[in-house]
């Protein structure tokens, strides 16, 4: 690195780069010196609650900052690979917002200029740092939950579709909705967890029950209602199978009728012992007595104990610690969202080769 404080510029000044400028500014080693919106109004809030130098209202002026060695994406998904693949062939690092791209292909055509470039990339997937699924990854390394054959990942929203009218809930600017939205985060994890991210087939359906009659509006996000269509899922299903026999289940749902107004967690069924990743559970029989326990924050070393993705992204730019999330992975979890999105429409069988 050509400093010792990496230098980041933020794409998109909307509801998520607050809590993100927050992160890297945490990092003693970083620190955010430029953003850019299209919206002035929420590029000068970003920047004045964050004490962000240098405010421009192009991609293309900020790219050109000579001291920009890092660049955050945050924008509508649509624009996540053009403006990534801008940003590499400036010369920048690169942490993308989830979810990587509308498809496949297009997240590839990005990860293979990151290779050209020599940049690193990743998404930063923040559900894989956070303390209990932390814990429970260590776990899983350990062999304390012995062979794991099955995960059920979900997360259920009874009323939380992101603004109405907003980028969110139109396909050509997010690509697809809770499936995109929120079934990303549980999928990587599920993946993360079982340490495979290479299925033989996967199977799909997604439903459109509530968003599109104006109905489950939740209140994330701020953009402004544009007026956009809604014509994404609101609620999705997914079954995923491994050349080892293990599987997982998925099911997210922006919008639902559920006792719970928000219920996710990530299970996690072994021979030896089960585990609920977000709540940080254990299950297992006490080897002595036989007796069945549940064990609340089992006490074990973890590898990222920061727990934030932009410290992992910045010590990894520093040569100090290992990137969680490498681009192979990133683009494993694409394949895997378009093979739903694929089988959700043909309403067969998608097979990986
Ligand atoms: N990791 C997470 O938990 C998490 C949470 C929320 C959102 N996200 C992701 O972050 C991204 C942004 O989401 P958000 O919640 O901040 O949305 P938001 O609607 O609050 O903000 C989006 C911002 O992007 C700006 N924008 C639109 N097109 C742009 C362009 N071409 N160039 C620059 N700026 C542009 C808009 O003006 C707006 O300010 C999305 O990809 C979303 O999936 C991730």
């Amino acid at each position: 690195m050509k400093t010792e404080q990496i230098r980041f510029g933020f794409l998109g000044a909307g509801a998520i780069s607050h809590y993100s400028a927050g992160s890297v500014n945490n990092h003693p080693g970083a620190k955010v010196i430029a953003a850019q919106d299209l919206h002035p109004q929420r590029l000068a809030d970003l920047c004045a609650a964050h004490q962000i130098p240098n405010a421009y209202a192009t991609a293309d002026e900020l790219l050109a900052n000579p001291d920009i060695d890092a660049v955050y994406i945050a924008v509508p998904n649509k624009f996540h690979v053009p403006l990534t693949i801008q940003a590499l062939k400036a010369g920048k690092h690169v942490i993308l917002e989830k979810p990587f791209a509308l498809n496949y292909a297009e997240a590839k055509e990005a990860a293979d200029v990151a290779r050209q470039m020599g940049k690193v990339l990743t998404l930063g997937m923040n559900q894989r740092f956070e303390k209990f699924p932390q814990r429970t990854k260590a776990l899983v390394e350990r062999g304390d939950l012995g062979e794991v054959y099955h995960i059920k990942a979900y997360w259920f929203r009874r009323s939380g579709i992101p603004k109405l009218g907003t980028w969110f809930g139109n396909k050509s600017l997010s690509g697809a909705g809770a499936l995109y939205d929120i079934g990303v985060h549980y999928l990587d994890l599920a993946l993360y967890l079982l340490g495979d991210f290479k299925p033989v087939s996967v199977s799909g359906a997604t439903y459109t029950k509530f968003g599109h009659l104006g109905l489950g509006a939740g209140s994330w996000g701020k953009s402004d209602n544009e007026g956009h269509v809604f014509d994404v899922d609101d609620f999705a299903t997914g079954f995923i199978r491994f050349a080892s026999g293990a599987t997982i289940s998925l099911d997210v749902s922006w919008a639902c009728h559920a006792e719970e107004h928000d219920r996710a967690d990530v299970q996690l069924y072994g021979t030896k012992a089960g585990a609920q990743a977000r709540a940080g559970k254990l299950f297992r029989p006490d080897p002595a007595t036989g007796e069945y326990n549940i064990i609340q924050e089992p006490n074990i070393d973890v590898r990222y104990p920061h727990g934030d993705r932009f410290h992992n992204f910045i010590n990894h730019l520093l040569n100090e610690e290992e990137l969680c999330v490498p681009i192979e992975q990133a683009l494993a979890v694409q394949r895997i969202l378009d093979g739903l999105n694929a089988s959700a429409v043909t309403g067969r069988e998608v097979r990986f080769d």
